[in-house]
């Protein structure tokens, strides 16, 4: 696997591979990778010819109180995961060769859908995120890129961003990987503490059950307040327990899927997770 830390070595990198028309598959990443990361690796070097991860811990994503300076940096461990699972070309430029030394005038603002959710406790998030792609893709020109479906809502503004813009690549999106107790993987349950990595799992245990309460007819409000109930009692401090459709608009109606959102902190650490409840006709 090669390394390129310039968009001009990343160029040069790619070029035969462009030449000879092969497919390019893209999955942009804040590197310290995990099994979650390596199953878009893995989806990626099914679909396209060529793999491209690229390592990037963007500033312009981050809140001030957020998590940036401290946000765990591993390239060496990640390039030897990244070897391992065949990905062909990891990309991993500075703050400065991503964004110079110049007042940056040019933002991509998805709006509507990033107004919720985690838009709501993180302002100016999305908008970090949908710029950094916008770049990113413009910088590697992938065919295809992939996003894991944890990140529901980002997976959603990338889709749009790319349909609003007509940027010429397919989007796919990745089911959650999860540890054997049902925790979603991420990077920042590396802060859990033993004991909050213990009570961690409850998240995706409440989505589970609210599942089963929906399907057999309760009440979505109460099954959303007893997923609150539930998370308090375990220790959260909830930031929000929302349902919405799969597309981000509001559930007027029962006869439709729903996903149920969750983003609660443990400790420090916020862990996000979310969870498809099919409608099953009576
Ligand atoms: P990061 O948090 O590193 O995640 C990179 C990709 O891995 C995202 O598409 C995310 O949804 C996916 N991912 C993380 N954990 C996963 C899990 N348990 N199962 C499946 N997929 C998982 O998301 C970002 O970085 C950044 O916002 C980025 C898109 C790179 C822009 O900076």
């Amino acid at each position: 696997m090669k390394t390129e830390t310039t968009i001009q070595g990343l160029n040069a990198a790619l070029a035969s591979a462009r030449l000879a028309r092969k497919t390019i598959g893209f999955v942009p990443t804040m590197g310290n990778l995990h099994e979650g990361h390596l199953s878009l690796v893995r989806e990626a070097k099914k679909l396209c010819d060529v793999v491209v991860v690229s390592i990037f811990v963007n500033p312009i994503q981050f809140g001030p109180n957020e998590d940036y300076d401290n946000y765990p940096r591993t390239l060496e461990a990640d390039s030897h995961l990244l070897a391992d699972v065949g990905c062909d070309l990891l990309f991993a430029p500075t703050v400065q060769q991503m964004y110079g030394d110049h007042v940056r005038k040019t933002s991509v603002v998805v709006s509507g859908i990033t107004d919720l959710l985690c838009g709501q406790s993180r302002p100016g998030h999305f908008d970090g995120v949908a710029t950094v792609v916008t770049k990113l893709f413009n910088i590697v020109q992938p065919n295809t890129a992939f996003f894991g479906q944890k990140d529901w809502q980002q997976l959603e503004v990338i889709r749009a961003m790319t349909r609003d813009l007509n940027l010429p690549l397919d989007i796919v999106g990745v089911p959650i990987a999860r540890a054997e107790d049902g925790l979603a993987l991420s990077s920042r349950n590396g802060y859990l503490t033993e004991q909050q990595r213990q009570q961690a799992p409850v998240i995706y245990q409440s989505l589970l059950a609210a599942k089963q309460s929906l399907q057999s007819g309760e009440d979505l409000s109460v099954v959303l307040q007893n997923i609150r109930d539930t998370l308090q009692q375990a220790g959260f401090e909830i930031d929000y327990v929302e349902a919405y459709t799969p597309h981000l608009q509001s559930v007027q109606q029962f006869n439709q899927d729903i996903m149920l959102f969750v983003a609660a902190k443990l400790g420090q650490p916020r862990l996000i997770d979310n969870l498809l409840v099919k409608y099953i006709p009576n």
